[in-house]
């Protein structure tokens, strides 16, 4: 998000547009918390994790829409630009309902949002989850084990399916598809006559998940290791196709708004694409993506 915070500042000022940030997400909206932005200083951010900006979750957002409207004209603004999950875009396109020109661009590590194929932060947490996949099998090769990761993503497994195929898991749990006990021991009994040890990737949504975990580790008769990652997946150095993802979609997001155009800027097909709020879906449909690992 840091690198994309820098790239709409570097794009604004080259219009010749005075940029300001919003501490804090919606919440520092709402109490008019801006700071000015220039390119020069937001770059020193833009390799770092997180967001220097600072983020929220406002409860209720839409009830306080109007205040947030009168908080962005106290201080001048005439464009706004929202980064964040399905939560900060539905708060977009309220604020887009009332007359303010906003473009939102998909941010989460999650990958839920309807309407894109990619979201910033995606790939980085993907990455941070195998590496520590990639150490557990070094660990598995020697000692074998039962290994589970868990990974974030909310109440979905869009990361998780993509942690299990390009670690090459041997079992996927995620909530959108929950499994029955005796199914997944099944397979993991195949990959434990294969190479003496399983990995399970589950997201950390999956019903009664460590319920689920000590069951298969009873069933196997075999030492369980799970590992959590935790919000430390949340962080970490973007990786190199992030920080291009969000560099692009903030540069044609600024031009979109300069177009008077409005709606969440996704990626289709590999081309960005902007979708009206009216066109957005309240939840991205289910695929375990084109990896592999459809069942
Ligand atoms: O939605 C993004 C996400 O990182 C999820 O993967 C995770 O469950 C959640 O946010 C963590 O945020 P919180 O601490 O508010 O639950």
């Amino acid at each position: 998000m840091n690198m994309a915070v820098w790239a709409a500042t570097q794009a604004a000022w080259d219009l010749g547009w005075r940029v300001l940030g919003v501490r804090e997400g919606f919440t520092g909206l709402l109490r008019g918390d801006f700071l000015e932005l220039n390119p020069a200083e937001t770059l020193r951010y833009a390799r770092l994790g997180g967001t220097f900006l600072g983020t929220s979750r406002e409860p209720d957002f839409s009830a306080k829409v109007p205040r947030a409207v009168a908080r962005l004209e106290e201080a001048g603004a005439t464009h706004l630009l929202v980064l964040g999950g399905n939560g900060s875009l539905a708060g977009a396109a309220k604020l887009a309902e009332a007359g303010f020109p906003v473009v939102g661009i998909p941010c989460t590590i999650d990958n839920d949002v309807a309407g894109s194929e990619e979201s910033i932060g995606f790939d980085t947490a993907l990455n941070f989850a195998l590496f520590v996949l990639d150490g557990m099998r070094d660990t598995a090769e020697a000692l074998p084990r039962l290994f589970a990761l868990e990974t974030l993503g909310g109440d979905t497994g869009f990361l998780a399916a993509a942690v299990y195929a390009a670690g090459g898991g041997d079992a996927l749990l995620v909530p959108e598809e929950p499994l029955g006990l005796d199914g997944i021991a099944a397979g993991l009994r195949e990959a434990l006559e294969r190479q003496r040890y399983a990995v399970v990737v589950a997201s950390e949504g999956y019903p009664d998940l460590l319920g689920v975990l000590g069951g298969l580790e009873e069933t196997l008769s075999l030492r369980l290791r799970p590992t959590r990652l935790g919000h430390a997946q949340r962080g970490g150095r973007p990786s190199g196709h992030d920080r291009l993802l969000a560099r692009g979609l903030a540069q044609r997001a600024v031009k979109a708004l300069t177009w008077g155009e409005a709606g969440v800027l996704g990626v289709w097909d590999g081309r960005y694409r902007l979708l009206p709020y009216r066109d957005l879906a309240p939840r991205k449909p289910w695929t375990p993506g084109a990896w592999g690992v459809a069942r």
